[in-house]
């Protein structure tokens, strides 16, 4: 085993470890990649300014949460097909999170069912990502099925109504493995997306299949309307959309490009998240996810007022390293992380941390 002391530790020994087909969907951006890239070089444009002498000897990294309180302001973002990262997939992620008291977001094509990952991590604040699909009954249906396990908030996908082009994917011919399956789907849809073609990813099959391409504000009334569950909206970049998801029924909105799959040459999330926070901040609590992969990312985060952080391709390198206790080792390190920087900073509890402990700097990069 490698010996793991951060992320990127924790990414060597997942990219020694998985096949292509799933190292390739796992780690791709669109096209060129820029996004991908800049949603972790652009934290290298903020820089951090630490206040001395403060009594740091209990720093807490508690946050409350749309009425839930989690243990640290980093959640799991919704990635699907985690188990071909490891047998247990989400399940093992969600219980990770569980062990770690913050929350997990399942994914609307996730190979553990909505009822397995509420089985497995009941105690677990968990959120659903939601994908509208073109059969509404259905849609509402999965939202319910979560509705009844216990998930406290439905997580609505925006950016991904056409599916970003993955280079690799498409070289791969991408397919899910066959003894995997779109758990939450019903028998005779669960395995759509091995029927790709030659040189296509199997994924971009699947959601042109069953995914809507026609949404519109109006679809989040109707989503609001449909479930007592708060409503997020996940992949807003711009705070005139951030402003409309609230005035139809947003309980919050998160910042994210979708970790560089969907529009390449998008802006990085975290510099997007300061003019989403001026907008609707004082509204609801704004999220972000995207290239958070240490500790000092998601202070800067904090700093330019997310609410929390989430982080996507972090947790499938620790599924892949070592299973749920590759999930919690992601988690923990991020946790510590956090905790050094915040106390480096001379701040000791989440809400101290605003703008005051950053500045943008003009040097772009170290
Ligand atoms: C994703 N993401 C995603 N988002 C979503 O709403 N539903 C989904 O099913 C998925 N699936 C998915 C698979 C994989 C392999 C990746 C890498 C990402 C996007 C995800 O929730 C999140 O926005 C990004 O992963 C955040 O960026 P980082 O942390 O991976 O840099
Ligand atoms: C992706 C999905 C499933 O990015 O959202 O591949």
């Amino acid at each position: 085993m490698y010996p793991v002391v951060c992320i990127d530790d924790l990414e060597r020994s997942a990219l020694a470890r998985l096949d292509q087909n799933a190292l390739g969907y796992y780690s791709s951006g669109a096209d060129g990649e820029q996004t991908l890239r800049d949603n972790i070089a652009a934290f290298q444009r903020y820089r951090l300014r630490p206040r001395c002498m403060v009594d740091i000897s209990t720093i807490d990294l508690t946050q409350t949460v749309l009425g839930h309180q989690v243990n640290m302001p980093i959640g799991v973002a919704p990635t699907a097909m985690q188990r071909m990262a490891h047998p247990e997939g989400e399940c093992a992620t969600a219980r990770a999170a569980e062990q770690m008291g913050t929350i997990f977001t399942l994914s609307t094509i996730s190979t553990s069912s909505i009822e397995q990952v509420a089985a497995a991590a009941p105690r677990a604040t968990k959120w659903f990502q939601l994908y509208v699909l073109k059969d509404r009954a259905m849609t509402v249906r999965m939202v319910q099925r979560a509705e009844r396990a216990g998930f406290s908030a439905i997580v609505l996908t925006v950016d991904a109504q056409l599916f970003g082009r993955r280079l690799a994917d498409a070289r791969n011919g991408f397919q899910m493995p066959p003894h995997l399956s779109m758990a939450n789907f019903t028998e005779e849809l669960k395995n759509t997306v091995k029927g790709s073609g030659e040189q296509a990813s199997g994924i971009n099959n699947f959601v042109q299949t069953l995914f809507d391409p026609s949404l519109t504000w109006d679809d989040l009334s109707w989503l609001c309307g449909v479930t007592r569950l708060p409503v997020l909206v996940k992949g807003v970049m711009t705070p005139e959309d951030a402003a409309t998801a609230v005035d139809r029924g947003a309980s919050g909105v998160i910042v994210s490009n979708h970790g560089g799959r969907q529009l390449d040459g998008c802006l990085a999330t975290v510099d997007a998240l300061g003019p989403v926070v001026a907008a609707v901040g004082h509204r609801c609590p704004v999220f972000m996810d995207g290239g958070v992969r240490r500790g000092t990312d998601a202070l800067k985060a904090l700093a330019l007022g997310a609410c929390m952080v989430f982080v996507g391709r972090p947790l499938l390198w620790g599924l892949a390293h070592d299973g749920e206790r590759g999930a919690r080792l992601a988690l923990q390190l991020l946790h510590s992380e956090l905790r050094l920087a915040m106390g480096l900073c001379g701040v000791t509890k989440v809400a101290d941390v605003t703008e005051k402990v950053i500045e943008k700097s003009e040097r772009s990069h170290l």
